[in-house]
């Protein structure tokens, strides 16, 4: 999976914020794919929503964090992109249907400020312990990860127009707990790319599957 070099180049990731890799690569690829008008959750550096409008798409970002804020503001300046990210909890102050909602989400679930510190110091200053331990920091959080992602799945519903879908990355060894844990007659679950770390999969709802 190749990163856009030209963004990862000129783009400037403030400390605190997570720097992108493969999984924000590959989700912004498969992305760019669907052609149609995104909201990002969580865009972090911005890199996925940069990569999406330099692609043509139209979209805005979220954010939780007021240091990946200013970090993916600071990046749209730089690729000339007149866009805020929105400050919001998942979707507390996001208005609006779309059609494509995009999320690489925190590997663990729910997260604090402090454990996206504790977090983002082992990924920058410490990289092959953070490494090490990921997947069985994924493995102990597999609880917390599923629940997330059911809130977050049942949200998204409410945020999507019919035959719109979420396209969200995954820790992969929560990709079958996952789908054990999801009610099967009410989304459609697709596997849409993976790589070491992570599935990326597409979620249709009720409507959408009927009218599709
Ligand atoms: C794994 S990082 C992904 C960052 C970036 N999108 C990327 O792919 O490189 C997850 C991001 O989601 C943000 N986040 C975590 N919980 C959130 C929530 N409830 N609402 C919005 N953003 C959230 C974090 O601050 C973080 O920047």
């Amino acid at each position: 999976m190749e990163p856009d070099y030209n963004i990862l180049k000129n783009m400037k990731v403030l400390e605190g914020v997570m720097a992108p890799n493969i999984t924000t690569f590959q989700l912004a690829e498969i992305a760019s794919n669907y052609k149609r008008e995104f909201l990002e959750l969580g865009t972090g550096s911005g890199y996925i929503t940069i990569y999406l409008i330099n692609k043509g798409l139209k979209g805005i970002a979220t954010e939780i964090s007021d240091k990946a804020i200013e970090c993916s503001n600071n990046n749209f300046n730089i690729f000339n992109i007149q866009l805020k990210t929105i400050k919001s909890d998942l979707y507390s102050n996001v208005e609006g249907k779309y059609n494509l909602i995009v999320f690489n989400p925190p590997t663990g679930g729910n997260e604090s400020e402090f454990d996206r510190k504790v977090k983002n110091f082992f990924r920058t200053k410490l990289p092959f312990i953070y490494l090490l331990l990921e997947k069985p920091y994924f493995y102990l959080n597999r609880n917390k990860i599923a629940k997330f992602m059911i809130n977050l799945i049942n949200e998204t519903k409410d945020h999507l127009n019919p035959n719109g879908v979420l396209l969200v990355s995954i820790p992969k060894l929560d990709f079958k707990y996952l789908k054990t844990k999801i009610v099967a007659d009410k989304f459609t679950i697709t596997n849409k790319g993976e790589n070491e770390v992570s599935n990326i999969i597409e979620v249709k709802y009720e409507n959408s599957i009927n009218t599709s």
